[in-house]
């Protein structure tokens, strides 16, 4: 399933005349923001300009339902300065110390530096198979991925295949534990330092 938000800015129509990177950080950040879930808490990967806890906060979540976990030490203190639910552990730690909770995500915002590949430092699929596996997200709540481009130095350009490969494993991982993905039209590639992209998901009960 594939849908479009009403009233949602196009990402494909200010991405390319813009500063990329910061146009499709404010639309995923918005469209983040207005889908989850106010009274239940919100797992994101935010840097130090908390780009995503202010967005959050704006739209009128409290800043006690937002969880960041952080392993870069700078990246810890500057945010834990300004939000004490900040965490110096990897989302990997983070959610397998959360696993078992009964309370469910009301949206993550899984905005890695990396690629889809796992590296020493982070294993998204992992992850994201901790989170569906443990069926941490409530229904209808957002799943928001951002990755970097492994192969393509000078153009936003991603094959086919590094796209539709996070597609489908979030999809199939979906299903088997009882949800029925919703792929949002509002994402794609940018430039944000190197080449990354952004994709934004419903997690829908089955
Ligand atoms: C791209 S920034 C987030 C930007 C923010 N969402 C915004 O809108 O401006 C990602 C942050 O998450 C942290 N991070 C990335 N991968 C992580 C992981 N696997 N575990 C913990 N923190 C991670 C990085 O240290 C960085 O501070």
């Amino acid at each position: 399933m594939v849908k479009k938000i009403k009233g949602a800015p196009s990402f494909n129509a200010v991405a390319s005349k813009v500063k990329e990177g910061h146009i499709a950080k404010h639309i995923m950040n918005g469209m983040f923001a207005k889908l989850s879930k106010k009274n239940l808490p919100k797992i994101i990967l935010d840097g130090p300009a908390r780009k995503t806890t202010k967005t959050l906060i704006a739209r009128g979540h409290k800043a006690h339902t937002i969880f960041i976990p952080n392993n870069n030490l700078d990246n810890f203190e500057a945010i834990f300065k300004y939000h004490k639910n900040t965490f110096y552990m990897s989302l990997e730690e983070f959610l397998l110390k959360n696993q078992f909770n009964h309370v469910k995500s009301g949206g993550m915002y899984l905005d890695y530096m990396s690629t889809f590949d796992a590296d020493d430092y982070c294993n998204p699929r992992k992850d994201l198979s901790i989170i569906f596996n443990n069926k941490m997200l409530a229904p209808n709540a957002p799943i928001a991925v951002t990755f970097s481009n492994p192969r393509h130095k000078k153009t936003t350009a991603f094959s086919w295949a590094d796209v539709t490969r996070v597609i489908a494993f979030i999809y199939q991982l979906g299903h088997s534990n009882g949800y029925q993905m919703e792929l949002l039209e509002e994402g794609g590639p940018y430039k944000n330092g190197g080449n990354m992209f952004s994709i934004m998901f419903i997690a829908h009960k089955r």
